[in-house]
């Protein structure tokens, strides 16, 4: 057969883009590349070592946080029969992947600066081995669907007020933060309403909840003081005071959160109680378009389907 008798057969190809399933649901995986130069500020939030470290830790359970919650809907994806909500799961494990991804370049930053993040974010893996052997399938989920609260939450935070962005003082990392910010609030909904299909009721969500938070606070801080500690920056009192200050005083971040968090434990609550459509429509616009936070990240510019 000739070459041209071979061409003669293959069909002509469609114009239409391909939409993938996240799309479809407002929840599009978006493919990031972030690179973190050699001279990136040692303490890139507010100057401050304990400021700097509390993300950090924060960064370092993401990757193997992210890898239980994507695990913990997959093993009710087979109980999805909404066409939408099978779209979004999609769009949620894609999202979830690539802030893992991303998040491993950040902390392999952290590294270079000698902060143990790898370290805990191995530790966390081990903890979450023993969830998967011993935790019943619909309380791994119920974990998922408190800790993405969390996300949700700070994330909405560092999205809203403008304090965050005032305080990010690597680009870089300013942008990391506020694309994986976005897409928490993307896909806060997903996990919640999977558990739902997969019959999690009221009592095993808040009882989770408050388990988790105990867990979760523990964790964080013996994480948050090794790197501290790791710093040489534990017994410097007056920087740390004023650290704790910014998360715990007054009007502080967890405060701030503190009426969006006890909402979880409402009878009927749903994650779109809390309204954030016309805040990630603005971050949409503030980073996708043309010029915007985003641009130079945006790898395939034909496919901004997300603005
Ligand atoms: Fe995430
Ligand atoms: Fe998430």
């Amino acid at each position: 057969m000739t070459n041209a008798a071979t061409h003669s057969t293959v069909a002509p190809s469609t114009s239409k883009p391909r939409i993938t399933a996240g799309e479809r649901a407002g929840i599009p995986p978006r493919r990031m590349d972030f690179e973190f130069a050699e001279e990136t500020t040692r303490y890139w939030y507010g100057n401050n070592a304990f400021l700097t470290t509390f993300w950090a830790t924060l960064s370092a359970l993401f990757p193997e946080g992210e890898t239980f919650f994507v695990d913990s809907v997959k093993n009710y994806r087979h109980m999805i029969t909404d066409p939408t909500l099978k779209d979004q799961v999609s769009g949620f494990i894609g999202q979830e992947a690539m802030h893992s991804k991303e998040h491993e370049t950040f902390n392999a930053m952290a590294e270079k600066h000698g902060f143990p993040t790898d370290k805990l974010d191995k530790e966390l893996g081990v903890l979450f081995k023993v969830v998967r052997k011993f935790v019943p399938k619909k309380m791994q989920l119920a974990v998922t669907v408190a800790l993405e609260h969390y996300t949700a939450i700070l994330a909405e935070q560092l999205l809203r007020e403008d304090i965050h962005q005032d305080m990010f003082s690597d680009p870089e990392a300013l942008k990391l933060w506020m694309w994986h910010a976005l897409e928490e609030n993307e896909h806060k909904i997903v996990a919640y309403d999977v558990y739902e299909v997969a019959g999690g009721g009221y009592f095993t969500r808040v009882a989770t909840m408050l388990i988790a938070t105990l867990v979760f606070a523990v964790v964080v801080t013996q994480g948050h003081m090794r790197l501290l500690w790791a710093d040489g920056s534990l017994f410097k009192w007056k920087e740390n005071w004023k650290g704790l200050k910014f998360l715990w005083g007054w009007k502080g971040l967890f405060p701030r959160l503190a009426k969006q968090y006890f909402d979880f434990y409402r009878p009927g609550f749903h994650p779109n109680d809390h309204d954030t459509v016309q805040l990630l429509d603005d971050w949409r616009e503030k980073m996708l378009t043309e010029g915007g936070m985003l641009a130079d990240q945006i790898k395939n510019p034909s496919r901004p389907a997300t603005v």
